[in-house]
């Protein structure tokens, strides 16, 4: 297991890239498994998850092969069915290949996911809405089995707006008899991006960027190449790093567009903002200016940046409070964040954040994917060294983010390969 060891108070300057988008990139891969050919999905970004797929999709006889940012798959071979627990305890988005085997094959078999590092996370509305497209599932020793001869169209209405079960129900519907209308359905932009390489393959899909989609199913579709969106949660986490750091920076290849929420309120907090068609400049001041946000389905503020912006709040000039209404419980990184002395107290959901002057280094403990972001950017203003432990976690998510972060100045390095 790797670490990181941050020498914190380097002000940061320059440009970074912004890599393709994790979690569209994890959606478009099994949209693959819908139509027998060859693909090629450009702005893929390195990641483990983007492996752990891979892999996936390789057990059930696609190949996968990478040139740069380029995945080449072809799906002519799929001779398997099934998502084994070794590839979803992993990866929760393994659940994203169900609809589309069920869609396309008629049947699936993949684990139940168990729970994440903060909460349970169910898949209720992946099964529901399945079933009322007409598949037979049964639940037998950890496996969810989906059984359907061709899948039937439903009007599905969401109680609570799910990225994973929008996607689902999207990638079954587009083979299904009929016209399928989901409402409530996530807007997020991956979900924009998987829709689109839906069309490129031949679906008929209303509505895309709307809560509500209309999917007039049809026989058969074909393959189709696309370009992963940019990560906007990458973008966003580099905007933060620069809030924190006294910053100079310029965040490029991003779609400023989908990070509204997030640049309102750093704008909130005093940061000055440049934002042009594809890039975004950060200029922060002196102070940096309490600001409450809570989370929300996207166009709102996301709880994967929730992290990060109680890092930013714990070095504000006063109190602030983060509330998170999509995971109640994630805030494994707020006694980490402690242990580097930031003043935070729990209360439910929200954190109420009373801003320090300082930071200071000392070993702390990634649990999750934007936990480990949150404390990255904490070490990279805290006084003294910084070790971040188990940074596999941020290897899941971000791409190369230490040579991004050493291209701004910060001093960061990772030290390979031993037992911590
Ligand atoms: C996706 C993202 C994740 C992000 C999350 C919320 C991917 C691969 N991951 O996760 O980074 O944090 O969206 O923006 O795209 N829920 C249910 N039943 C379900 C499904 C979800 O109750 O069947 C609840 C969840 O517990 C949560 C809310 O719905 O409270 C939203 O979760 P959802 O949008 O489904 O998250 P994921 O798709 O798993």
């Amino acid at each position: 297991m790797d670490k990181f060891i941050i020498h914190g108070g380097k002000n940061l300057r320059g440009t970074v890239n912004i890599s393709g988008a994790k979690n569209a990139s994890l959606a478009l891969m099994p949209a693959t498994l819908l139509a027998s050919g060859k693909y090629e999905l450009a702005n893929t970004p390195v990641l483990r998850d983007v492996v752990t797929m891979s892999k996936l999709l390789q057990s059930m006889g696609v190949t996968v092969e990478r040139a740069e940012h380029t995945l080449h798959i072809n799906t002519f071979r799929v001779n398997k069915f099934e998502a084994p627990y070794e590839h979803v305890k992993k990866m929760r988005a393994s659940i994203y290949v169900l609809g589309p085997l069920v869609a396309r094959y008629g049947k699936a078999k993949v684990s139940l996911p168990g729970g994440c590092a903060w909460g349970p996370r169910p898949v209720n509305l992946h099964l529901e809405a399945l079933k009322e497209l007409g598949a037979k599932i049964e639940l037998d020793r950890g496996y969810i089995i989906a059984k359907a001869k061709r899948l039937k169209a439903a009007r599905i209405v969401f109680n609570i707006s799910s990225v994973g079960a929008t996607g689902n129900t999207l990638m079954a519907a587009v083979l299904a008899k009929g016209t399928t209308r989901i409402e409530n359905a996530a807007m997020e932009p991956e979900i924009t991006n998987l829709a689109e390489m839906l069309v490129s393959m031949g679906a008929k899909i209303d509505g895309i960027g709307t809560p509500t989609l209309e999917i007039e199913g049809v026989d058969a579709l074909h393959p189709a190449n696309i370009s992963t969106i940019p990560d906007r949660i990458e973008a966003g986490t580099i905007l933060v790093a620069g809030a924190m750091c006294h910053g100079k920076i310029r965040v490029e290849n991003c779609e400023p567009s989908h990070l509204s929420a997030l640049t309102a309120r750093l704008e909130d907090a005093g940061m000055k903002l440049t934002i042009g068609s594809s890039f975004i400049e950060l200029h922060a001041p002196k102070e940096i200016l309490p600001v409450d946000v809570a989370t929300a389905p996207y166009p709102g503020f996301p709880t994967d940046m929730q992290a990060q912006w109680i890092a930013l709040m714990a070095l504000a000039k006063g109190s602030s409070t983060v509330t998170d209404t999509i995971y109640f419980d994630r805030f494994k990184h707020v006694p980490e964040l402690i242990r580097l002395g930031a003043k935070i107290e729990l209360n439910e959901n929200a954190a109420i954040v009373k801003g320090v002057k300082k930071l200071i280094g000392a070993k702390v403990m990634s649990t999750d994917l934007r936990a480990s972001a949150a404390l990255i950017l904490a070490g990279l203003c805290a006084e003294g060294e910084t070790e971040v432990l188990r940074v596999y976690h941020l290897d899941r998510g971000y791409e190369a983010i230490e040579k991004k972060l050493q291209k701004l100045g910060a001093n960061i390095k990772r030290v390979a390969g031993e037992e911590f």
